[in-house]
C-alpha cells in the first residue's frame, strides 16, 4: 500500500482533547487514520490529510494509481479540463499515447482524490518526444480550488523517482500555468519556449500569398497516396527524419525507431490522411505539412511542416501552408492551430505571413540534479 508520510506540523500542535474527551471534528478525522513516529512524525495510510484553506478541519487527499480505466481517463480529461480548459485532452489520443510506450519505458500515473472527488493527476515516464535514457518527464494539474495541494504532490513525485535514479527531470507547462511558477520555485530552470499560435480561417484571405509553384512539384494528399505500403512508408519516415534534423530545438532530437514512428504518427486516431500533404518531384518526396483532428472544437492541430534543404527558399512551404488551409475550410474547421520553436525564424516567418495569431508560450524546464526528499 502506498504510504505517506504527514509532516503535518499543525496537526503535531493539535489541541489536547476537550473536557468532553472528544477532539475538534477535523482533528479526529485526521488522527483515525494516523500513527504517531518517532521522531513526532505522523505516519498515515494512503490519505494524506491537509487543513482547509479556511481552516479549522482537515480534507482527506488520496493519491491513487491510475487504473487506464475507461473510468480513469474519463476522470483524467476531466481534471485538465477544469484545470485547463483552453488546453483539452481527449480520451482516444491519451490511450494512443499510453499504448504505444515500449515495454521498457516509464509510465507512471496517478490520480489525487479529495473526499472521493478527482481534484488532480500527476505523472512521471520515459519522455514521449525525446525518450532520452535517465530522464523522466513529469507532469501535474490540479484543479483551481485544488492548487494548494502541489506541494504534496511534489514531495510525493520526489519519493517515488528517487529509486529510479533519473539524472534530470523534464516537464513542459504553459507559462501562464501555475505548474510554471510552482516548477521554477523548485529549482527548474527554462531550456527553450515554443509558441502555439492560432489561424482564425473565418478571417483569412489566401489570395496574396498565392503564387505558382516550382516546375515538377505537386502537392498530394496521403490519400491518394500509397501510405499504407511498407516502401512508401519508410520514404516518408526518412523524409521525416532529414526534416527533424533542421528543427531548431535546443538539444538534438533522439527519433523514433521505424516501427515506433509507424504506430505513433500513422495509426494516430487524430491522423487525416486528406489533410496530410506531400511535395513530390517525380516520385521523390520533397516537403510536407499535416494536420490532424483535434479535441478543440472546429479545430485541426498542425504537426510538422518541412522542406528538404535542397528545395528551399521555392515556395514549397508556404504552398503546403496554404493548401492546408484550402483542406481545412472545405473540411468545416474554423481554426487552425500549430506550435514552433522560438528560434525557428524560418517557419514563424511563414506562419507570421499566413496570419497565425501567437498564444502564451510553452516552456521546456529542466531539473537536474534531481533533489532528493529532505
Ligand atoms: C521552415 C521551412 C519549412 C521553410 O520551407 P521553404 O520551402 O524554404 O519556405 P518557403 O520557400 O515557402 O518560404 C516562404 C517565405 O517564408 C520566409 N522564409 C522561409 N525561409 C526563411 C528563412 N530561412 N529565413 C527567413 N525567412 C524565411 C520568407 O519570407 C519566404 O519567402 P521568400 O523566399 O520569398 O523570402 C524549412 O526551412 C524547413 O524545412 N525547416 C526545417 C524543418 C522545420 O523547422 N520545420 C518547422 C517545424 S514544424
Amino acid at each position: 500500500m502506498l504510504h505517506f508520510y504527514l509532516s503535518l506540523r499543525r496537526l503535531e500542535r493539535a489541541p489536547p482533547p476537550t473536557r468532553t474527551g472528544l477532539l475538534p471534528y477535523g482533528y479526529a478525522r485526521a488522527l483515525k487514520h494516523c500513527a504517531r513516529q518517532a521522531g513526532g512524525l505522523w505516519a498515515c495510510p494512503q490519505p494524506f490529510l491537509y487543513p482547509r484553506p479556511a481552516g479549522g478541519e482537515f480534507l482527506v487527499m488520496k493519491i491513487r494509481p491510475f487504473e487506464f480505466s475507461q473510468a480513469d481517463y474519463q476522470a483524467f480529461v476531466e481534471v485538465r479540463q477544469a484545470a485547463h480548459p483552453e488546453a483539452p485532452l481527449n480520451i482516444a489520443q491519451l490511450k494512443h499515447l499510453d499504448q504505444t510506450r515500449f515495454p521498457d519505458e516509464v509510465l507512471r500515473r496517478f490520480l489525487v482524490e479529495q473526499e472521493g472527488q478527482v481534484v488532480g493527476m500527476l505523472e512521471y515516464a520515459t519522455p514521449y518526444h525525446n525518450p532520452k535514457p535517465g530522464a523522466l518527464e513529469v507532469g501535474y494539474h490540479l484543479h483551481p480550488q485544488a492548487q494548494a495541494l502541489a506541494t504534496r504532490l511534489w514531495a510525493f513525485l520526489l519519493e517515488r523517482v528517487a529509486p529510479l535514479r533519473p539524472y534530470e527531470l523534464q516537464a513542459q507547462v504553459r507559462e501562464d500555468w501555475p505548474e510554471f511558477g510552482f516548477l521554477l520555485a523548485q529549482g527548474f530552470t527554462e531550456v527553450e519556449r515554443k509558441w502555439a499560435s492560432v489561424l482564425d480561417l473565418s478571417r483569412f484571405d489566401p489570395g496574396p500569398l498565392q503564387r505558382p509553384l516550382p516546375p515538377g512539384i505537386v502537392l498530394k494528399p496521403l490519400s491518394m497516396l500509397p501510405w499504407q505500403e511498407e516502401a512508401f512508408q519508410r520514404a516518408l519516415y526518412s523524409l521525416e527524419l532529414e526534416l527533424l534534423e533542421d528543427v531548431p530545438t535546443r538539444e538534438p532530437i533522439t527519433p523514433w525507431p521505424f516501427e515506433l514512428w509507424r504506430k505513433r504518427s500513422l495509426e494516430d486516431p487524430n491522423l487525416l490522411p486528406e489533410g496530410f500533404f506531400l511535395a513530390l518531384e517525380g516520385q521523390e518526396m520533397v516537403g510536407l505539412t499535416m494536420l490532424f483532428k483535434s479535441s478543440r472544437p472546429q479545430t485541426l492541430q498542425t504537426g510538422l511542416t518541412g522542406v528538404k534543404r535542397s528545395h528551399r527558399r521555392k515556395g514549397i512551404a508556404l504552398a503546403l501552408k496554404l493548401q492546408a488551409a484550402a483542406f481545412a475550410k472545405a473540411h468545416g474547421a474554423r481554426y487552425i492551430r500549430t506550435a514552433n520553436h522560438q528560434a525557428n525564424r524560418p517557419m514563424l516567418a511563414i506562419n507570421e505571413a499566413l496570419g497565425f495569431v501567437k498564444e502564451p508560450a510553452t516552456v521546456v524546464l529542466r531539473l537536474s540534479p534531481v533533489p532528493s526528499l529532505p
